[in-house]
């Protein structure tokens, strides 16, 4: 039996690898959501040498190092060879379309794709929950801290909530239908590691209230689809007001993006991406339009998208 699953089992494949929201205001490295727009495409084959080896990165492939130890899906991929312990290896190519360090999970997005994509080579032993954890060893080079707020929405689809890190317990959490994203990504650069050495080590007891309030009440409200209490919750009292420092325009671009009518606009992961979430796919492109005229009178260069949720997570693009 087991002979004659492996000779079925493909050797290359191909995947579409999303962009992330992690954090979405009120839910600091606990919760996450998965783009559909944006996504970066990973080429996994079976090598009959053992071991892990990145043979290319295109696309913003600036800083992102061959080196399988220092490459983040270079260690993901690692964790799980080093787990499943194939005699036959593996070669990874990366067409980076979501730059290093934009804020919309672009570390995740590589963690996340190699891991997977081997998964789908060897039969599918393990489940989403296994990947993530492999990618969290990926994501920990990147960041410096193992979190899985951008990996858990890219390998599960849709909205996830981090409930435990050890053991790793990810919740998926509904999402109305008529829920769209539009993203404002400044390109300037704002690490991951720098956004986070900003942050207090301690905070009040009333923001904490404010905040554990805001994000059991939003959890609530996309199980019963209230977009009114969606747009109550989505407020971030502890994590913005440092934050926001680092982000040109940040402000001025949710001011505007509140008043058009989104339900919620916030930092993107650690930023510097700004993402808005609305009621209608026109209404996030009012709010696309907003943000791009703030930042057209700006000379920093950006990019604006909006996305439905992309509900299944990574894709695999050819069979
Ligand atoms: N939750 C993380 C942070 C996401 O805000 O630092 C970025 O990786």
């Amino acid at each position: 039996m087991f002979i004659l699953k492996e000779i079925k089992l493909k050797k290359e494949i191909k995947i579409f690898s999303p962009a992330t929201v992690a954090n979405v205001s009120c839910g600091f490295d606990v919760l996450g959501f998965c783009l559909d727009t944006i996504g970066d495409e990973m080429v996994i084959k079976k090598s009959n040498t053992k071991g892990i080896r990145i043979t290319k990165i295109e696309g913003y492939s600036h800083k992102i190092p061959y080196e399988t130890e220092k490459n983040v899906a270079g260690v993901s991929a690692l964790a799980l060879i080093n787990d499943f312990k194939p005699d036959y290896g593996f070669e990874i190519e990366i067409y980076k379309h979501i730059k290093p360090g934009s804020g919309i999970g672009s570390s995740s997005a590589s963690a996340a794709g190699s891991v997977y994509a081997i998964n789908e080579l060897i039969g599918k032993p393990y489940n989403t929950t296994q990947l993530t954890n492999f990618a969290m060893k990926g994501e920990a080079i990147a960041s410096g801290t193992e979190h899985a707020d951008n990996i858990a929405p890219a390998i599960f689809g849709g909205f996830t909530l981090v409930k435990s890190c050890s053991p790793l317990k990810i919740l998926q959490i509904p999402c109305p239908p008529d829920l769209y994203a539009t993203i404002m990504h400044p390109k300037i650069e704002v690490k991951t590691s720098e956004s986070r050495a900003i942050l207090p080590k301690k905070i009040d007891l009333k923001h904490a209230v404010t905040q554990w309030a805001n994000l059991g009440s939003l959890i609530h409200a996309m199980h019963v689809n209230n977009y009114d209490l969606i747009k109550e919750s989505l407020e971030d009292v502890v994590i913005e007001p440092y934050r926001k420092k680092l982000i040109p325009n940040f402000d001025l671009v949710k001011t505007k993006s509140m008043n058009i009518g989104a339900l919620g606009c916030g930092i993107s992961g650690s930023g510097p991406s700004i993402y808005a979430l609305s009621k209608g796919k026109q209404k996030a492109k009012e709010v696309a339009i907003a943000m791009r005229e703030i930042y057209s009178k700006t000379n920093i260069e950006f990019d604006i998208y909006n996305s439905s949720i992309n509900m299944n997570g990574i894709k695999i693009i050819n069979n």
